[in-house]
């Protein structure tokens, strides 16, 4: 069994999309294991993005992460951190296919609805950071 961390961005939450999105992940029979509605601090976005932080988005990335509540999850299940990727689809909006989250509802490369870690050192991380109750 795996753990994996996943975020539905501000867009996702104002969108009224957390049921739809969730649905998609226990529907493919990953289990919710935490999970909590939250305004972000730009003290915590930059600490999960700090990987990003010499790229040139990075401050309209930590603009937008801290511009309404995210819903932050632990999911588990076999292979989670490989399965919600596929789930979620290509970050770049015009790569995501169709029947992906993105390919489905994302708007810009930005406004991509969904974080998920994308390692199992980046899955320890940021559920430490998030969730250190876990
Ligand atoms: P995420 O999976 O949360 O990881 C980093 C985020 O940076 C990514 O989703 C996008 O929201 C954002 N991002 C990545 N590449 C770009 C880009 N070229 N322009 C703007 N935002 C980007």
């Amino acid at each position: 069994m795996e753990r994996t961390f996943v975020m539905i961005k501000p867009d996702g939450v104002k969108r009224g999309l957390v049921g739809t999105i969730l649905q998609r992940y226990e529907q493919k029979g990953l289990t919710l294991v935490a999970a909590k509605l939250l305004t972000v601090s730009r003290q915590l976005a930059e600490e999960h993005y700090r990987e990003h932080s010499s790229k040139p988005f990075f401050r309209e990335l930590v603009d937008y992460i801290t511009s309404g509540p995210v819903f932050a999850m632990v999911l588990e299940g076999e292979n989670a951190i490989k399965l919600v990727r596929l789930l979620n689809g290509a970050t770049k909006v015009e790569e995501a296919l169709p029947g992906t989250i993105r390919g489905d509802f994302a708007t810009s490369t930005t406004h991509n609805l969904v974080h998920a870690s994308d390692s199992p050192e980046n899955a320890r991380r940021e559920i430490n950071l998030w969730f250190p109750e876990l």
